[in-house]
């Protein structure tokens, strides 16, 4: 009589050793929405495999429930120099402060997105999963690091996770309660055809120059058809441009190796016969030199200096030497090569897409999207040299043409849920183009929230992006205020937040009412001095200590009324 339930514990202490819960914690760090996109995949895939899915971006999630949970996922993408995204450091500091707790007995795994281009490639996701171990964590399946061309890579880390926690939750745990389709997926909205990976030819309805006779700038406004297309979007979303390479560059490469344009050298697809110079043009990147793109090469040429400069205590030559140049320099820098036209663009990586924040509402402008672009042209190594995109759309791009684009939505720039809460928003240059997005969504609406717009750039007469809609704009009180800032119009630069100062208690009296702030455009510069002028009008306005402020703002930022696109 005693044995029997004996034998039962027994029974029921193996089964909890051998199945692990049928629930998981999946959380994101992301910029743009990719590693989101990526996240909220992984979840469908295990809800409907049966299991009970936490999905969260990294500073939404309660950190107690890391003692909770047995599977924890992460997927989180490097930003500049090596930094999380906005959404992951809350979380991210935590992990690292005294606060964390012990993790033994939690299983996870990271994929990791970056660029190799970057010399922090994948930090962020590399600091999580060393971090996670060393709080006694146990790695389920290896981290993966991906580089732009992330899908590929992104799938098979998907894949071996759930193969894990198969194995690790009790085999067939894809029949257990699989085949239920979660709620999500069936409310999601119809998708269109065309995606990142089929991108939809959409035709240029309009192009112009913004900037006036005489500026040292030139910003294209891009309207783009979507007609036939079923693409749709929200304000804050991303326009991603599989662009063009330069015909001259191209040229310029062929020509230094000596090969024949019309060799084909991939397969072709939609139309493209595949030879070397479309190829060139369309499917590689042409104009950075990564560190893995080096290393590949160095095996076709015996030039030594190629090894040399690859060797680990060259770090700070090869970074000195990889900035600004590109593969014209690489190619005629260290041969004589070894190397077939086939094997060169076997070793260059994918052209990436150029994500452009869209500057229209799509309830206003049904089956269009327009873009404002600024055309990045500088002089490096004695060649004159630019963006690869901005330039196409600036100097080969005419009404008419189409550019391979797709809708990359972008979750972390949204306007309020309810649109009568006050914005504000600050967007120099170029970053001014999803607050047109933002403002013409309001207006289309009807909303009469107050909105507040914050607008620099060098000169008013030349460089005022937009400054008739603005116009049109406040006099129909969509837009409530504007602040203007130009930087070289006087002796002393005024840059947008030095407006921002000059008007702090009001801008505060906005926050105290619930206002969202939005800051959009340069990464390094501005908006990191954007947010120290948030910080300093916290301060002073409210009374605050720096720690007081900065826990404010992290506050906002972790209730999303404070969101950044920073480029
Ligand atoms: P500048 O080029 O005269 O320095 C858009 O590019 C605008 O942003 C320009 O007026 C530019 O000024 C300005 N800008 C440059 N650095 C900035 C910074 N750190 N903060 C805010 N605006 C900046």
């Amino acid at each position: 009589q005693l044995i029997a339930p004996a034998l039962e514990q027994a029974a029921q202490a193996v089964a909890s050793v051998s199945a692990a819960p049928r629930e998981a914690t999946i959380l994101f760090g992301s910029q743009t929405g990719n590693s989101q996109r990526l996240a909220g995949k992984l979840a469908e895939k295990l809800k409907a495999q049966g299991f009970d899915v936490t999905l969260s971006a990294m500073n939404a999630y309660k950190t107690n429930g890391l003692k909770k949970t047995a599977h924890l996922f992460i997927v989180a993408s490097t930003h500049g120099e090596g930094d999380p995204p906005d959404n992951a450091l809350t979380f991210h500091e935590f992990l690292y402060s005294k606060r964390a707790p012990k993790l033994d007995g939690l299983k996870f795994s990271v994929l990791a997105l970056g660029d190799t281009s970057y010399e922090f490639f994948c930090k962020t996701g590399i600091d999580f999963d060393e971090r996670l171990a060393e709080l006694g964590a146990e790695r389920l399946t290896a981290r993966v690091d991906c580089d732009l061309d992330f899908e590929g890579p992104a799938g098979e880390w998907m894949a071996s996770v759930i193969g894990a926690l198969d194995a690790a939750t009790g085999a067939g745990a894809a029949a257990a309660t699989a085949g239920a389709p979660s709620a999500s997926a069936a409310t999601a909205p119809a998708e269109s055809e065309y995606s990142r990976s089929n991108p939809f030819k959409a035709e240029v309805l309009t192009t112009i120059n913004l900037n006036g006779r005489g500026s040292d700038r030139e910003t294209r406004h891009l309207e783009l058809s979507l007609e036939g297309s079923g693409l749709s979007y929200e304000p804050g979303d991303c326009v991603g441009i599989y662009p063009e390479n330069d015909p001259a560059l191209v040229d310029s490469i062929i020509a230094a190796m000596n090969w024949s344009p019309s060799e084909v050298v991939v397969p072709g697809k939609d139309g493209d016969e595949g030879t070397l110079r479309s190829a060139l043009l369309r499917q590689f990147e042409i104009t950075v030199l990564t560190k893995p793109l080096l290393e590949k090469a160095a095996a076709f040429t015996d030039n030594g200096q190629l090894a040399e400069l690859l060797a680990p205590e060259k770090k700070a030559e090869l970074k000195a030497y990889t900035n600004g140049r590109d593969l014209l320099d690489l190619l005629q820098d260290f041969g004589p090569w070894k190397l077939t036209a086939a094997g060169l663009v076997s070793i260059l990586r994918k052209m990436p897409p150029r994500l452009y924040s869209i500057a229209s509402s799509n309830k206003a402008n049904e089956d269009e999207v327009h873009l404002t672009i600024r055309k990045v042209e500088y002089e490096a190594h004695g060649r004159a040299r630019g963006g690869v995109c901005s330039v196409q759309v600036s100097e080969r791009l005419a009404e008419g043409d189409s550019l391979p684009i797709f809708i990359q939505h972008n979750p972390n720039f949204k306007l309020p849920a309810n649109p009568e809460t006050p914005i504000i928003m600050v967007g120099p240059g170029t970053g001014v183009a999803p607050f047109r997005a933002f403002l013409e969504e309001r207006e289309e609406l009807g909303s009469e929230g107050k909105t507040w717009l914050f607008y620099g750039d060098r000169h008013f007469v030349t460089d005022f992006l937009y400054q008739t809609d603005w116009q049109r704009m406040l006099k129909d009180g969509v837009l409530t205020k504007l602040d203007v800032a130009f930087s070289r119009d006087t002796k002393e630069k005024v840059y947008v937040q030095h407006r921002m100062l000059q008007q702090a208690a009001e801008l505060y009296a906005w926050l105290q009412e619930g206002a969202h702030v939005y800051v959009c455009g340069d990464e390094k510069h501005m908006a990191h001095d954007v947010h120290n002028a948030l910080l300093t009008i916290i301060e002073q306005q409210g009374g605050l200590d720096a720690e007081a402020a900065k826990a404010y703002l992290a506050e906002l930022q972790a209730q999303q009324r404070y969101q950044r696109d920073v480029y």
